[in-house]
């Protein structure tokens, strides 16, 4: 009886990814960060592609911030969730000009398009 628990506690956990996030609706969600995170040259914001892995604040091409420079953490889907739902309580001091998304599922969407742009 304890074996078939724990079984189906391990199924549980290896079917439910913590992001199950939909990459194509993030991409139309996107477009509310786009225009400052476009990758053009002279954008307020800096190019996220290849986002997921970096260090926070490292882009060579981008003039961050002091505290997102010194953030010294690397982006994964739970810092970035936690940022696009609320820069501030992840980078205090962050200048991004943007109140974060309310709903978790546009966050979670935003997070898979992220990681699926290398
Ligand atoms: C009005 C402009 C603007 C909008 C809209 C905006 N950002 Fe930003 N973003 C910035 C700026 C400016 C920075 C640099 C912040 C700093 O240096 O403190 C930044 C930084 C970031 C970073 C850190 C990048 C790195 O290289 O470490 C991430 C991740 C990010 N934004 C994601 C998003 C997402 C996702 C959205 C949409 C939900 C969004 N931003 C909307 C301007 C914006």
């Amino acid at each position: 009886m304890r074996a078939i628990a724990v079984a189906c506690a391990l199924i549980a956990a290896f079917t439910l990814p913590a992001f199950a996030g939909d990459a194509a609706r993030g991409q139309e969600t996107f477009k509310a960060c786009a225009a400052c995170h476009g990758d053009r040259p002279g954008d307020l914001g800096p190019s996220l592609i290849g986002v997921v892995g970096r260090v926070a604040g490292t882009r060579e091409d981008f003039r961050y911030s002091g505290p997102m420079a010194r953030a010294g953490f690397v982006w994964d889907e739970a810092h970035l969730g936690a940022f696009i739902h609320n820069p501030r309580s992840v980078v205090a001091g962050t200048r991004m000009p943007f109140d974060g998304l309310a709903d978790d599922r546009d966050v979670e969407d935003v997070v898979a398009y992220l990681a699926s742009r290398k």
